[in-house]
């Protein structure tokens, strides 16, 4: 019986709307040293103290590794179509390169397996952040090598996998990792400054047009695409300082790995400092290297950003307004709730002639759930899916081509240097026991996908 009504049906999305939900290996796997798996970047990372804010690590996070059987049956019982995974790259080539791990390959034969027995189509990402510690050793997205590594990574999970899975998504993110990870020093490997975020910029771009290519090349009628992490931004006010601003944050946040993919370079006009990494390659004239014809691109947008200039702010001169100041509604982790943001990003990348079809790869909020009589009332994290796909269908209905929604995330995960307690999961994890419980919103995606 249908416990939930949307302010709109499934079928307004049209038939071939891909409904899904997303998750990742380091968040989801644990078993961190099991079956010859070898050490990611995130498994150093968690060990180092102060780095994750509730002193946790991933050694066993929700158990996925085990679990999935189960987990995969929640997915079919929500009333999802399309599950995407990550691989995690260490359990597949312990040291990076070289020597595979044949229980490694084993455990996504197994997975894929799972998903087609029961009617899922799985969306593969190949690279969602953890690193093989002994690439990192190497100098890690700041080496040139990492290319080729990756290239090798990715040919070998193509011959593997590429008959059963056709779905791929390259890289997760990149702007997230090599600003968190290579600028910030806030993710792993825990760098930062320009020296180490402009090389790792350059080769995520090489390396993901590079392992996109030998997926065209092995996997036989493969939908290839890559996913990016945006938000819609606003200038704090109409003073030409803060236009200027928000144009170069925009320039930072959603065109710096977008507009090289499409041949467009980097956006140096409105970034000026990005001329650096063009005077940095220059001898190596990979310009032409960077772009590749992905057949979608996936699209991550959380938050929408309001930007003012800020003379103090080192490197770029700008700073947010954060949300708590301007008084809008927010999620635990204090990021704007704005479905005219997530609309606003939609409109914005189909400005461009030549982007591919888009994909809402993922979408979701954490918010402080506790549980009543066994059940996680989550009505806040409802109204955020109905205000988020909501904007979808309006830019949708607006002639803007995309295919498909999956939320974020199936089950309360790792959240990174958040550790466990930013919960996004349709399904609640008791991370003492690991019993999942369906949440409201949960049951909203069944009562959606399946009535
Ligand atoms: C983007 C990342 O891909 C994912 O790993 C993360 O958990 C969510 N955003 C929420 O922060």
């Amino acid at each position: 019986m249908k416990q939930f009504t949307a302010p709109f049906h499934r079928r307004d999305f049209g038939e071939d709307f891909l409904w899904g939900v997303t998750i990742s290996a380091f968040q989801n796997e644990g078993a961190h040293e099991k079956d010859g798996k070898g050490k990611s970047i995130w498994d150093d990372f968690t060990g180092r103290k102060g780095k994750i804010k509730d002193g946790t690590h991933a050694q066993t996070a929700t158990d996925f590794y085990n679990r999935y059987p189960e987990d995969l049956l929640l997915v079919k019982q929500l009333g999802f179509k399309v599950f995407r995974f990550s691989i995690s790259w260490p359990r597949i080539l312990p040291k990076g390169i070289g020597e595979v791990n044949p229980a490694g390959i084993a455990f996504y034969h197994r997975l894929i397996d799972a998903c087609l027995e029961l009617g899922l189509i799985p969306y593969v990402t190949l690279y969602h952040w953890d690193l093989p510690h002994a690439l990192e050793m190497k100098g890690g997205w700041c080496h040139r090598g990492v290319i080729f590594a990756f290239e090798e990574y990715v040919r070998i999970c193509v011959k593997e996998y590429g008959h059963k899975v056709k779905n791929w998504v390259v890289l997760n993110e990149p702007f997230g990792f090599t600003s968190l990870g290579y600028m910030l020093g806030v993710h792993a490997p825990g760098k930062f400054g320009l020296s180490y975020f402009f090389p790792a910029i350059h080769h995520a771009l090489l390396a993901q047009a590079a392992g996109a290519k030998v997926i065209r090349q092995e996997g036989e009628g493969a939908n290839i695409g890559t996913a990016f992490s945006c938000s819609h931004i606003l200038p704090y006010t109409q003073n030409e300082s803060d236009i200027m601003a928000a144009r170069r944050a925009d320039a930072l946040f959603n065109r710096l790995f977008l507009e090289p993919v499409l041949g467009m370079g980097y956006p140096v006009n409105d970034f000026p400092l990005l001329r650096r990494i063009e005077r940095r390659y220059a001898l190596w004239r990979d310009w032409d290297q960077l772009a590749f014809d992905f057949d979608f691109i996936g699209v991550q947008t959380y938050f929408p950003l309001v930007i003012r200039r800020n003379a103090f702010m080192p490197v770029v001169g700008i700073s947010e307004v954060k949300a708590r100041y301007r008084k809008v509604p927010v999620t635990a982790l204090g990021w704007e709730i704005s479905g005219a943001g997530m609309y606003g990003m939609l409109k914005q990348f189909a400005t461009y002639s030549n982007m591919p079809r888009l994909m809402v790869t993922e979408s979701g909020a954490a918010f402080a759930d506790s549980m009543v009589n066994g059940r996680i009332h989550d009505a806040d994290r409802i109204s955020y899916y109905e205000e988020y796909l909501g904007a979808v269908l309006k830019a949708k209905r607006e002639g803007v081509r995309v295919d498909g929604y999956f939320a974020w995330t199936l089950t309360d995960n790792f959240e990174w240097a958040e550790g466990y307690k930013a919960r996004f999961g349709l399904v609640h994890v008791d991370m003492d026991t690991q019993q999942r419980t369906i949440k409201d919103s949960g049951y909203w995606f069944r009562d959606l996908l399946t009535e």
